[in-house]
This record gives structure tokens, C-alpha cells and sequence, in this order.
């Protein structure tokens, strides 16, 4: 298929990822499901970072790995453009899939565990090209020490091992090696999270720089709303597996609509992003595998009104161009059209 030139990067559409919740014994039977991701909608333009936010739990990371395939999602698409070509990655064949991955990659939290702490650092940035067999030899050596120097590395790092490495330097690591293959499109799942405020700072002004050289789109996933406001173009709330609103930078933190946008701006959250951040919100994050009638979200708000028990809010479009899910806010039909 050739897409028109407007085309964004990535178009995902109705996508879903449900777990089965099995019983114990023998028979296993399905006794429920996990709506981890949930008729997830969004465009991303190339070049441009898209936020994914929410609490622990909410389904960010389910709907990054079923976008990039490393788990099947359940049904939906996911429209990748590159080159003048749509494909839909959600139910592209492996052997069609396989050439792709080279064009999108995800940047991990963690840049403890990672990186595997017995290859060096040379054999890790260098790695996903020797995978693809893009590149051997002097060449390889050569495309390594350039990304290492880009990440702000040196290419005398190459033989030592990460755990010689601070927490800021092993993220550049990770990065180093999400980006060694030029991919148009980056996941980064909580990439700064665990890093110091003083380093995430650091490692979030190289994301940018890359950003610039290299022309990527970023999906980049995390709990803390104050991260991401100095990154991202548009963010999208997640809340119980759904976006439950999606609004350029700006407009979200000066009127945020959703009451869950409004209390994640309200709250104060943990470096941790596996520990709940719930001081202004009342009560759990609610359970994607027993997810209360109606609005997911009623029976921790505040202005919950009738509707709100009984019907889920669709997510629609305002006048003002920003797409949220709430009955509190009117408004025309879906975000995006399908093809
Ligand atoms: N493999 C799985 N099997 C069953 N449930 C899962 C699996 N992976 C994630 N979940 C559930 O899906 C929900 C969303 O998880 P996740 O995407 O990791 O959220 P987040 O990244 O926002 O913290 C959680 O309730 C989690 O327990
Ligand atoms: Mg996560």
C-alpha cells in the first residue's frame, strides 16, 4: 500500500492487549481477562515525542511492547509509514516484521539489569548490527565508537563491562544501543526514572539532541507528569488499560479536563515509578481484570455523576482539538479516523 504524504509515522488504532486470567487446576479454564491495553488511539508524526502517562499499572508499558510486537496484541493496528510504505505491525508476518525492527527500538528503565553484565560495552552498543549483519570488522568498530562519542561515551569505553558504569553513563549505554541502527521510531519505557534529577536531566537533553540529529519520534512512557511536560509535544493520559485524554503539552497542564488528568497534576510523585503515587487521588488504581461499571475511573473521582456508573465514556474529540473520555465533557465522535 503507498500511503499519501501527510501519512503520520504511526497510526494505532482500536489497539488491544488482553491478558486471559486462567483458573488453577487442571483444566485451566478462562475465568476472565486483564484489559491491559484497551482500544488504545493515537498518531504520531514523525519526529515528534508523544507522552504516555499514568500510575503504575495503567498499561503504558502493555501498549508500547503490543505497538513494537514484543507481545501479540490482542486485536487493532498499529500503522507504520516509512519509506512511502504502510504496513500494519500488529499483523505483519515475522519474516516481514524481522527487517523492520531495526527501525524501532525501546530504551529500557532500568540501566541496571538491561544491559547484560557480561559482554562490554563494545559488544553491547554493537550488537543489534551484528544481529542484522549490518556491519563487521573495522566497520563495526568504527559505526560503535561514533554512537558512543554521540551518547557523550568514549570510544575507550568499548572493552570495559557496565558495571564500571554510574546509572547515567548505562543509560547512554542503552541509548547507544537503541539508536545504533538509526530507527525512526524509539519507545522509551520510564528512561529516566530510576536516574537522579540532576542526571535525568542530562540524559533528557541527549534524547533531545538526538532527536534533532536523527529525526526519531519518541513514545516516551512515565509516571511523572513533570518529566515529560519538558519533552513531550502531546501527552496522552492512560488510566486502567484506555487514554482517557490526549492534549498538545501546553494546553494539558494549563486546563487539564479529565479529573484524572487534573489529580495526576495535583499529585507528588515517587522516584519509583512501581510505587504508587496516589497523595492527591483517593483509593486503588483500578484492576484492568475486574474493572468497576462505567467509567473506570468513578469511584476514585470527584465529580462523578450519574452517567459516570452506568456507560463508559467514549473518547472524544472537543472544540478545541484535544480528545478526552469523560462524561463531564461533550463532544463529536473518535479522535481518529479509521482507514
Ligand atoms: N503478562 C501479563 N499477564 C497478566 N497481566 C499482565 C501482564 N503484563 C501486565 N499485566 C497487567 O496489565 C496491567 C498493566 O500493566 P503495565 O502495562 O505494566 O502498566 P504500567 O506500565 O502502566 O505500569 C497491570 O494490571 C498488570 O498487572
Ligand atoms: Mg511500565
Amino acid at each position: 500500500m503507498v500511503a499519501q504524504a501527510t501519512e503520520p509515522l504511526l497510526r494505532v488504532w482500536g489497539l488491544c492487549k488482553h491478558f486471559p486470567i486462567h483458573s488453577n487446576g487442571f483444566f485451566k479454564k478462562q475465568i476472565g481477562v486483564v484489559k491491559a491495553a484497551d482500544d488504545i488511539c493515537f498518531d504520531l508524526q514523525p519526529g515528534e515525542t508523544l507522552g504516555l502517562v499514568g500510575e503504575s499499572g495503567s498499561g503504558k508499558t502493555t501498549t508500547g511492547r503490543a505497538i513494537l510486537r514484543a507481545i501479540e496484541p490482542t486485536r487493532g493496528e498499529a500503522l507504520f509509514t516509512l519509506d512511502g510504505k504502510t504496513v500494519d505491525l500488529a499483523t505483519l508476518p515475522a519474516d516481514e516484521l524481522r527487517p523492520l525492527r531495526t527501525r524501532m527500538q525501546m530504551i529500557f528503565q532500568d540501566p541496571f539489569s538491561s544491559l547484560n553484565p557480561r559482554m562490554t560495552v563494545g559488544d553491547i552498543v554493537g550488537e543489534p548490527l551484528v544481529i542484522h549483519r549490518l556491519a563487521k570488522g573495522q566497520e563495526l568498530k568504527d559505526r560503535v565508537a561514533a554512537m558512543l562519542k554521540k551518547v557523550g561515551l568514549k570510544p575507550e569505553h568499548q572493552p570495559r563491562y557496565p558495571h564500571a558504569f554510574s546509572g547515567g553513563q548505562r543509560q547512554r549505554i542503552g541509548i547507544a544501543r537503541a539508536l545504533i541502527m538509526h530507527p525512526a521510531f524509539v519507545v522509551a519505557d520510564e528512561a529516566v526514572s530510576a536516574l537522579d534529577v540532576s542526571v535525568q536531566a542530562q540524559v533528557i537533553n541527549l534524547l533531545q539532541d538526538l532527536q534533532g540529529e536523527m529525526g526519531l519520534a519518541y513514545l516516551f512512557i512515565a509516571h511523572d507528569l513533570s518529566v515529560v511536560k519538558h519533552i513531550c509535544d502531546r501527552i496522552a493520559v492512560m488510566y486502567a488499560g484506555k487514554i482517557v485524554e490526549l492534549a498538545p503539552t501546553a494546553q494539558l497542564f494549563a486546563e487539564p479536563k479529565h479529573p484524572y488528568t487534573r489529580a495526576l497534576l495535583a499529585s507528588v510523585p515517587n522516584p519509583d515509578p512501581d510505587v504508587r503515587m496516589n497523595y492527591s487521588l483517593q483509593g486503588e488504581v483500578a484492576d484492568p481484570g475486574n474493572l468497576p461499571p462505567g467509567c473506570a475511573f468513578h469511584p476514585r473521582c470527584a465529580e462523578c455523576f450519574a452517567p459516570c456508573k452506568e456507560k463508559v465514556p467514549p473518547l472524544e474529540t472537543l472544540a478545541d482539538g484535544r480528545t478526552v473520555a469523560c462524561h463531564l465533557h461533550g463532544g463529536t465522535q473518535r479522535p481518529v479516523t479509521p482507514r
